[in-house]
């Protein structure tokens, strides 16, 4: 029997169609602004014609002046509601939901999008791309908790079906949690509690703005895998955090930019037979919390999918990079046409560029931007030509 097609219903009641949700895939091609574009409306046409239960937008962000990349989308304010709604619309046109995923970068935003970057602490991301953040002042770290809220209040507005946290991968809600970037003496910093008050607080100002039977959910590091980082044990401890709390969702991923485990960088014996990354940790978290969970990273077979469902080791299989190649990957997966959405393993044969996994983000977003003009996905594509692009370096003769 096929799991994936089961419903399932979330702690706020709301019910969802399917077990194969799209993760959260920053698209890069909105308008220059941060409004949702022509291109977007096209690209979540396809996808909402494919069948996952819940299609996490790509990060969304609260602040203008701080960005992920270019032609991200913004949610500061409410002046591209009507955009939001039309992409809600073409997303849950056939069934999905369309949940936003809410990030600052923090620290980790590139040099020429961010000239005064902020954080939790001044640590700098190793490497010339970036900037010595501004640690941020107790003023400002309550605004910016606003803005989080008011931005899953959009979401709410405009239509789509539920909200997420962006609390992985090393972006600010990260560097709250890691005693590596946060070096705060205040009740911003220090012991655990402390260093969870900025997500918790972040929790509290969107239920609070969005009612309890609206989706809230959060994406968070299973690790951070570096060294004096935010460890496993202390993950578990936030999520139970979250937990108490009542979180719709957890997902659970893992890595940062400068160690991306969460594309599989970072791979253990067990990973390897269970095809997802961080199944040994979640195994460990769903003894100890309620909260609904999904693991995203690597599922790849619908044998293995099958097997963690039924394994009741997790709720969700979230898919990211199948989704770039394949748009109709959920519906191909739960009707049984299609038994394996493995994507190419983009490698270079140079072993420092294989290893970081530089390659993958990039890569998989030249066929969003493919998509978004309407084309198709090209699984072909040249993974030099991807390098020349982003490092404006000619490739090895
Ligand atoms: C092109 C691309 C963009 C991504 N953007 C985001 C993002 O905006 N937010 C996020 O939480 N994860 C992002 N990720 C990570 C994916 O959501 C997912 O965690 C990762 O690809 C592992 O899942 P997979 O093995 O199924 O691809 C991105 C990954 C790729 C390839």
């Amino acid at each position: 029997m096929n799991l994936l097609n089961q419903s399932f219903v979330l702690p706020c009641g709301k019910s969802i169609p399917n077990r194969i949700l799209k993760s959260a895939l920053s698209e890069g091609i909105a308008e220059a602004n941060g409004r949702p574009s022509e291109a977007l409306f096209n690209l979540y046409d396809q996808w909402g014609k494919g069948g996952a239960g819940v299609l996490f937008t790509g990060n969304v962000m609260v602040d203008k002046d701080h960005l992920v990349n270019a032609n991200v989308m913004i949610a500061e304010d409410e002046r591209y509601l009507e955009s939001f709604s039309k992409l809600a619309e073409k997303a849950q046109a056939n069934g999905s939901q369309l949940w936003m995923q809410i990030n600052h970068p923090g620290r980790q935003s590139p040099f020429y999008l961010d000239k005064a970057p902020v954080s939790a602490s001044n640590v700098k991301m190793p490497g010339k791309l970036y900037l010595e953040p501004r640690p941020l002042s107790p003023d400002e770290i309550l605004k910016l908790i606003d803005a989080y809220g008011n931005a899953a209040l959009l979401a709410k507005k405009s239509g789509m079906q539920g909200a997420q946290i962006h609390g992985a991968h090393g972006y600010l809600v990260s560097q709250f949690l890691s005693p590596l970037t946060n070096l705060r003496l205040d009740e911003w910093g220090g012991s655990l509690e402390n260093r969870a008050r900025f997500v918790l607080e972040i929790y509290k100002d969107m239920r609070k703005k969005v009612g309890p039977d609206f989706p809230v959910s959060i994406k968070i590091n299973s690790a951070d895998f570096q060294r004096g980082a935010f460890t496993e044990e202390e993950s578990i401890k936030v999520i139970q955090m979250l937990d108490e709390l009542g979180m719709d969702l957890i997902e659970v991923s893992g890595g940062t930019y400068e160690r991306a485990a969460m594309v599989g960088s970072v791979q253990r014996e067990s990973t390897i037979k269970r095809e997802a990354y961080f199944m040994d940790f979640i195994v460990k978290v769903r003894k100890l919390i309620k909260s609904p969970l999904m693991l995203t990273g690597g599922f790849r077979t619908v044998k293995a999918m099958n097997s963690a469902l039924e394994g009741g080791e997790l709720d969700f299989i979230g898919l990211g990079r199948p989704f770039c190649l394949y748009p109709t990957v959920a519906n191909d997966l739960l009707n049984g046409e299609m038994k394996d959405c493995s994507v190419p393993d983009l490698l270079t044969g140079v072993e420092k560029i294989d290893q970081s996994g530089m390659l993958q983000t990039p890569w998989h977003q030249f066929q969003l931007i493919r998509m978004g003009k309407g084309m198709k996905p090209d699984p072909e594509m040249d993974v030099w030509m991807v390098y020349e692009k982003i490092t404006g370096k000619k490739r090895p003769v």
